[in-house]
């Protein structure tokens, strides 16, 4: 049994994480300080004696005995990491500083959610991990993008000054029950409207393309890189190679959910990329790791998810009453 802290653990991922790790025998402690995760997540965990809760934020020093350490903390959509972008770079390089410090102090190995964010709007396309991509240093993005960059730089300066032993998963759009519903995340967002029959907004033409990774594979590869030998520090990208058009996933929606919405379409925001798709070839590699999860199988999952929280909050949030 190893003891492993997950920080961010009452997010989206790090919920799903969580309930992982405990399946597989191990002693997971969750720092959260419950900016975008929530109790409701973890609730069905507290009743674990294995399971441990700490509100925490990641910005301060933490001292806890562990063996493992899933760096997770950091608000990940837009709406929510330009809240308080200053709080967002604190976040991402205060909370990469002082979770390495503790990596280093009680000798465990450490992996970073970083992001495929990082890329930018690439000109490389699909992209691979020896490619350094193509960021804007001073947009309403960067302070998540160069954040999560910075944040990877720390890993690899503590590894190569001070041997600490890391694994940097870059992780691309990831979707699954758990989401927050307004969280502006285009899986969550068309789900959510295709469910109260509100117009599906789509930013640009929707020609242009993403990946969609179900969480549990996702999950499958944050466990795997973990437990790859020591000598793999990644970078490695962790996602769904299957590339579909934006306005392709809101008519997926549309025909699982049985909704009657119309497309609407809006101004594309600032550096919004055009393309994005990870080349998966190195997690293959190094872990045998693939997405197993077809796009339909994993909206259904997710759509069953957001039926039910709207139920639970009253006819009003569908739209209805
Ligand atoms: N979901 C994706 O598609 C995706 C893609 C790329 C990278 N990631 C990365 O994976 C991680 C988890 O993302 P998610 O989708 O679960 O997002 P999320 O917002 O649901 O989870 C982030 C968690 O971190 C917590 N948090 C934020 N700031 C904190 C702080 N200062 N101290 C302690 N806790 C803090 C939040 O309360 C939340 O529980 C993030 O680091 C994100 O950048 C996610």
């Amino acid at each position: 049994m190893k003891r492993i802290l997950i920080t961010g653990g009452a997010g989206f991922l790090g919920s799903h994480l969580c309930e992982r790790l405990l399946a597989d025998g191990n002693e997971v402690i969750c720092a959260d300080n419950f900016f975008t995760g929530s109790k409701r997540n973890i609730i069905h965990l507290l009743a674990n004696p294995y399971f441990e809760l700490i509100r925490h934020d990641v910005t301060f020093p933490l001292y806890v005995e562990v063996d493992e350490i899933y760096n997770l903390a950091c608000p990940a959509s837009p709406v929510n990491y330009q809240f308080d972008p200053v709080q967002t770079l604190k976040t991402s390089v205060h909370g990469a500083i002082n979770m390495l410090g503790l990596a280093k102090r009680v000798k465990a190995r450490i992996l970073q959610a970083s992001t495929s964010e990082v890329y930018g709007d690439p000109e490389v396309h699909p992209q691979t991990e020896s490619y350094w991509g193509k960021v804007n240093p001073i947009g309403i993005r960067s302070c998540y993008d160069e954040g999560k960059r910075c944040a990877e730089t720390l890993f690899f300066d503590y590894h190569r000054q001070h041997g600490v032993a890391i694994k940097v998963a870059r992780i691309f759009n990831t979707y699954g029950p758990r989401m927050q519903p307004n969280d502006g995340r285009v899986v969550s967002n068309f789900i959510v409207q295709a469910l109260r029959g509100d117009p599906i907004t789509i930013y640009g033409e929707g020609q242009q393309t993403r990946s969609f990774c179900y969480v549990d594979d996702l999950v499958d590869g944050l466990v795997g890189l973990m437990a790859t030998q020591g000598a793999v520090t990644g970078p490695v990208n962790l996602g769904n190679p299957v590339e579909f058009t934006i306005r392709q996933l809101a008519e997926r929606i549309l025909a699982l959910t049985g909704s009657s919405s119309e497309l609407i379409f809006r101004p594309l925001p600032q550096d919004d990329p055009q393309q994005r798709q990870p080349n998966i070839s190195l997690a293959k590699q190094l872990m045998g790791w693939e997405p197993m999860v077809m796009l339909d199988q994993g909206l259904e999952k997710t759509i069953s998810y957001f039926d039910q929280l709207l139920g639970e909050a009253g006819p009003s949030s569908r739209g209805e009453g």
